[in-house]
C-alpha cells in the first residue's frame, strides 16, 4: 500500500480538490483506493464524497492526525493499494504527523506573492521527514505567471513538477455535485491535466494499474 498526502498550510491551495481527483483516477485504474480526511473542521472530501452517487462512492473516512497511523493501518489490512490524505491548512502539528506517514508529499501551490511565501514552511517540513515530494502549481491563470512561479521555486531549490494545473472552471462544476472533472467533462483540458499528474505520481509511487471488471 501507497499513501499520498497532499499537504499545504495555506488555505485554498487546492489540497481537497486534487485528493478527490487523484482518488478518481486511482479508482479508474482499478486500484482499491481510500481517501482518509484529517481536516475536521471542513472535511471537504469525506463530504464531496457523501454527494456522490452511490455508485460511485469511494471509501472515504474522516480521522484525526493521531488516529491516522491505525487508520492507514486498518487499510493495508484491508487490501488497500493507494490511501489519499486530504490535510487541514494551518496545524503545524497534523501538518507534520501526516507528512511523517507518507510515500510522497503533494504540495498544491498557487501562483501568487502571498502563496509563495507560505509554501515554504510546508516545504521545509517536507523535507525534513526525507520522503518523496514535490510542489505542483495548481490553479494558474493563462499566461507566463506559472513558469514565473516556477523559475523562482527552482531558484530556492524546492522541487516542483515541470506540469501546471490552469484555473479551470470544470472543478467548480464538477464538485458542486460530488462529480470530478473525468465526469463532467471527460476530454476537457481539466480531466487532462489532472490524468498527468496522477501518472507522474503514479510512477513516483510505483503503482500498479489493475484491470477493471
Ligand atoms: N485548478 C483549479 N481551477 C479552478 N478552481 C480550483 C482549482 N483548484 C482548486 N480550485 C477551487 O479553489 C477552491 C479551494 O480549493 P480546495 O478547497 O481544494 O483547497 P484546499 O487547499 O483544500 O483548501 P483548505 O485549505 O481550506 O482545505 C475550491 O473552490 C476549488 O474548487
Ligand atoms: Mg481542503
Amino acid at each position: 500500500m501507497k499513501t499520498l498526502v497532499i499537504l499545504s498550510q495555506k488555505g485554498g491551495s487546492g489540497k481537497s480538490t486534487l485528493t478527490v481527483h487523484l482518488a478518481v483516477c486511482a479508482v479508474q485504474r482499478g486500484l482499491k483506493t481510500a481517501i482518509l480526511d484529517i481536516d475536521h473542521n471542513q472535511a471537504s472530501s469525506l463530504r464531496w464524497n457523501e454527494t456522490r452517487a452511490d455508485d460511485h462512492k469511494i471509501d472515504t473516512a474522516k480521522c484525526t492526525a493521531k488516529e491516522l497511523r491505525s487508520y492507514l493501518q486498518m487499510a493495508e489490512k484491508g487490501g488497500v493499494d493507494l490511501v489519499l490524505v486530504d490535510t487541514a491548512p494551518h496545524s503545524n502539528s497534523d501538518s507534520v504527523i501526516a507528512a511523517q506517514l507518507a510515500d510522497f508529499i503533494l504540495i498544491p501551490c498557487r501562483p501568487a506573492l502571498f502563496d509563495l511565501e507560505a509554501i515554504f514552511n510546508t516545504v521545509q517540513l517536507a523535507k525534513a521527514t526525507g520522503h518523496s515530494y514535490s510542489v505542483i502549481i495548481n490553479a494558474a491563470p493563462r499566461g507566463k505567471l506559472a513558469d514565473e512561479t516556477r523559475s523562482f521555486l527552482e531558484r530556492n531549490s524546492v522541487p516542483v513538477m515541470a506540469l501546471t494545473l490552469y484555473q479551470r472552471a470544470a472543478y467548480t462544476h464538477a464538485l458542486l455535485d460530488g462529480r470530478s472533472v473525468h465526469e463532467y467533462e471527460p476530454d476537457g483540458k481539466a480531466t487532462a491535466e489532472i490524468n498527468e499528474l496522477y501518472e507522474y505520481i503514479s510512477a513516483e509511487l510505483k503503482l500498479k494499474r489493475r484491470l477493471v471488471a
